[in-house]
């Protein structure tokens, strides 16, 4: 009876694991987002959602009373769990006050490099980390490196040694990584950049700001240019490579065409694929709505970033760089819905100009010098950290053998690495809303507390 039972149940055993990868993945996604919000609780009203429509995302994030950062929501624990050490130092995560205009201010500092400066340096960041390379390889992973060697020539204005970058790259790799819940945090990899930096602040080529320990200094230097620079940048382009490695005329558009076709080309890829999916803010005062409706103080918005970017295009799952050529655009390309670097109004990226500057010389030095062809897909969180193949230029191309290896390999690393997330992503989010970092921070120095027009209300919103 057995024997027949395992005789019968192979072929139908076979046939469920041969097709995991067709219909698991998918499930582990579904099963993480529940685990998620049951150990989070469902705080936070979505923007776009009910209450504010697509139509005054801009208008609500822009609000002035829209400006709380951390304190009083419940996300920021993860947050502030997944940049350690020292997220009370991390601009993002500062509220607004002296410290954050100090803070703020160095980083215009650091970042307002000249153009033509930041392209030779984008450019010969790129031509060192992609000498010698070609086959097969994981775009965010390749491009590391070469975001380490930048950010430390904008902060301390002279070449990177080898040990600086690798350690920077393991560190930012270490955070994208436990924000992808593909892996647990490292803090002895983290501390130890921590104490390099430590050793080099005289070395800042501007001031730094004053009034903090040393200790705080290079904790905000790690969390600004360290982590969310390298991180940013690596994952930006492995977006951008990846999809013109998806689209061969793209590619080949971009490699010929002029400067204005590769800039669409990145606006798109920023527009499908948002860095941020979710940007949250807690308000400080009231926000009126109209006369039946207000958003009380104390509340926690969550801007939605990939469906606002959505809203108001045909198709707008299609990747289409010539949604920003202005001749074809359905509205004036400034109207359209895309916050890449967020809204000037409230914190926006101090990167905004830099960013896409330096961007679009790596990806004219990547242009040059290979043809880039993938068949992996492509999601906003890449946690397959975008599987590549490089072909020189004036190499054969033949990528058909590779192309149908990548197709089966990334099926089933999905599979796998779905698990993964599940499981360490469950630990994680538990094990900070048990350390409750942000919590604590505001409870045990009232003097960091930001000043709010009225108490926490009772309800979440309403008239
Ligand atoms: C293509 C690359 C990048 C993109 C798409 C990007 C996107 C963004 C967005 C959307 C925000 C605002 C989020 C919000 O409203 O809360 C932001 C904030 C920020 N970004 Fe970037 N960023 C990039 C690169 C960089 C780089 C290179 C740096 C270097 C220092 C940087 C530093 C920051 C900081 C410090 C903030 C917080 C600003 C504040 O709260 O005052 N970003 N970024």
């Amino acid at each position: 009876m057995l024997t027949t039972l395992i005789v019968l149940g192979t072929p139908a055993l076979l046939v469920v694991v041969v097709s995991l990868p067709w219909w698991l993945p998918d499930r582990i996604v579904a099963l993480r987002a529940r685990v998620f919000a049951r150990i989070n609780g469902d705080e936070g009203i979505p923007v776009p959602g009910d209450l504010v429509g697509v139509d005054r995302f801009r208008e609500v994030y822009s609000h002035p009373a829209a400006g709380g950062r951390s304190e009083g929501a419940a996300l920021s624990d993860l947050f502030w769990y997944w940049l350690s050490p020292g997220p009370e130092m991390h601009q993002e995560h500062l509220e607004a006050g002296e410290r954050y205009d100090a803070v703020a201010r160095v980083t215009r500092a650091l970042l307002a490099v000249p153009r033509a400066e930041a392209e030779e340096l984008a450019r010969r960041c790129a031509a060192r980390t992609l000498d010698g390379v070609r086959g097969l390889v994981r775009l965010r992973d390749l491009m590391m490196p070469l975001w380490a060697e930048f950010s430390y020539e904008l902060v301390f204005a002279e070449p990177c040694p080898r040990a600086a970058r690798d350690l920077i790259a393991a560190n930012a790799n270490d955070v994208v990584t436990s924000l992808k819940c593909t892996g647990l945090r490292h803090m002895d990899r983290r501390e130890r950049l921590t104490r390099y930096l430590l050793g080099r602040l005289s070395r800042v080529r501007v001031p730094l700001p004053p009034g903090l320990t040393p200790l705080q200094q290079a904790h905000y230097l790690q969390g600004a240019f360290f982590n969310t620079a390298v991180v940013q940048m690596s994952e930006a382009m492995a977006h951008l490579l990846l999809v013109l490695a998806r689209h061969p005329d793209v590619q080949h558009r971009a490699r010929t065409g002029d400067a204005r076709y590769l800039d669409q080309v990145i606006a798109e890829t920023m527009r499908l694929y948002p860095l941020f999916g979710i940007a949250h803010r807690v308000t400080t005062g009231d926000i009126r709505l109209d006369e039946h409706t207000t958003i009380p103080t104390g509340s926690v918005l969550c801007f939605n970033y990939p469906e606002f970017h959505r809203a108001g295009f045909t198709d707008p799952d299609r990747f289409d760089p010539d949604r920003f050529d202005p001749a074809r655009s359905e509205r004036p390309v400034k109207e359209l819905n895309h916050l890449p670097f967020g809204v000037a109004a409230n914190r926006p990226c101090p990167a905004w100009r830099l960013a896409p500057i330096a961007m679009r010389a790596v990806a004219r030095e990547v242009l040059d010098r290979y043809v880039l062809d993938s068949s992996v897909s492509h999601t906003r969180s890449l946690p397959s950290r975008g599987p590549c193949l490089l072909t020189p230029l004036d190499a054969p191309h033949r990528p058909r053998r590779a192309l149908a290896y990548l197709r089966v390999r990334d099926r089933w690393e999905d599979v796998w690495r779905g698990l993964v997330q599940l499981v360490l992503g469950s630990y994680m989010v538990w094990d900070a809303r048990r350390q409750r970092l942000c919590e604590h921070h505001f409870t045990s120095e009232p003097e960091n507390r930001h000043a709010r027009s009225d108490s926490r209300p009772d309800s979440r919103h309403g008239s």
